[in-house]
C-alpha cells in the first residue's frame, strides 16, 4: 500500500514502513536531516553513523552552522579505503575532518584504519568498536549501483564489517577525487549490511538522476544481494531523503 500526503509517502513493504521525503534539492534535504539529527539527540541519540562521498556534504553544513553540541557524542564512519593515512587527502578520516569534525568536534570519532597492518585484526576490532557504541542514527549514500557503505551487489547481508574489493563502477565513481583513476584504492574497509542494520534509525540521502534507478530499485524492487540497498526494505526505521530527479523514477 502506498499513501501521500504533501510532505511524505510512506511506503508499506511487508509490513516495514520506509518513509520516503521528496524534496525540491538538496538543501532542502539537509535542512530536514539537521531537523532529524536534532530530534534525535534531544531524544538522547549518543552514537552517529555517518558516511563520506558527495552526498552528505550540504547535511554536514547545516550540521556546522547550527548551535548542536557534539562533544558528548560519538561517530562512527561507514568505511575507510585499504592503504591511505588518515593525513592522506583522499582518505575518508581526512574528508570528515575536512567536511565535519574540524568544526564540530565529537568525544569520538571511529573510522577504519586502511593502514592496518593487519586487516583481519582490523575488522574484528570495528565490529567491537560498534557493539560497543550502539548507533542511534546512521547516516547512508547510496552508488549508483545500489551499494551501501562499499557492500558491492553480491555482497551478503549476513556480513559484519569486512575488506571489500572496489568494483570498477565505483572506482571509476570515485575516481573525481583522485588525480588518475589508477590512483584509486582497490579495496576498501567497510561496515557489513549486517552492522549497518544494527542502526536504530537510517536516513539515506541521494541527489540526482544518476541515482533515481538506484532508488528505485531499493524502494520498490524485490530485496536482493544484487541491489545492496533494498536490504533497507527489510529495517523498521529508515527514512529516505531524495530530491526530485532521485525519485523521478518512482511509482
Ligand atoms: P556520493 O557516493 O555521495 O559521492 O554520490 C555515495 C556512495 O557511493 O555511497
Amino acid at each position: 500500500m502506498v499513501y501521500t500526503n504533501k510532505a511524505y509517502s510512506f511506503i508499506y513493504l511487508e509490513e516495514k514502513i520506509m518513509k520516503v521525503i521528496t524534496v525540491k534539492n538538496q538543501l532542502e534535504g539537509a535542512k530536514i536531516g539537521l531537523d532529524i539529527v536534532s530530534e534525535k539527540m534531544a531524544a538522547g541519540a549518543k552514537t552517529f553513523g555517518l558516511a563520506t562521498g558527495s552526498t552528505p556534504v550540504e547535511f554536514y553544513n547545516q550540521i556546522i552552522n547550527s548551535d548542536l553540541d557534539f562533544t558528548d557524542k560519538t561517530s562512527i564512519n561507514l568505511d575507510e579505503y585499504v592503504g591511505l593515512d588518515g593525513s592522506d587527502e583522499q582518505s575518508y578520516r581526512y574528508f570528515m575532518s575536512q567536511h565535519l569534525f574540524n568544526e564540530k568536534p565529537f568525544k569520538a570519532n571511529f573510522l577504519p584504519n586502511g593502514k592496518a597492518a593487519d586487516l583481519d585484526k582490523e575488522v574484528k576490532a570495528y565490529d567491537e568498536i560498534i557493539d560497543a557504541h550502539p548507533i542511534d542514527l546512521q547516516i547512508l549514500g547510496i552508488g549508483q549501483n545500489g551499494h551501501i557503505g562499499f557492500n558491492e551487489p553480491g555482497t551478503s547481508f549476513d556480513v559484519t564489517t569486512h575488506v571489500v574489493d572496489l568494483t570498477q563502477s565505483t572506482i571509476k565513481a570515485n575516481s573525481r577525487y583522485f588525480a588518475n583513476e589508477a590512483d584509486v584504492p582497490k579495496q576498501a574497509v567497510s561496515m557489513g549490511i549486517a552492522s549497518i542494520l544494527k542502526s536504530k534509525t537510517l536516513i539515506l540521502m541521494a541527489w540526482g538522476h544518476e541515482k533515481a534507478e538506484a532508488v528505485k530499485g531499493m524502494i520498490e524492487g524485490e530485496v536482493t544481494e544484487s541491489l545492496p540497498a533494498s536490504v533497507l526494505q527489510q529495517h523498521d526505521d529508515v527514512i529516505v531523503i531524495i530530491d526530485e530527479a532521485a525519485a523521478s523514477l518512482l511509482n
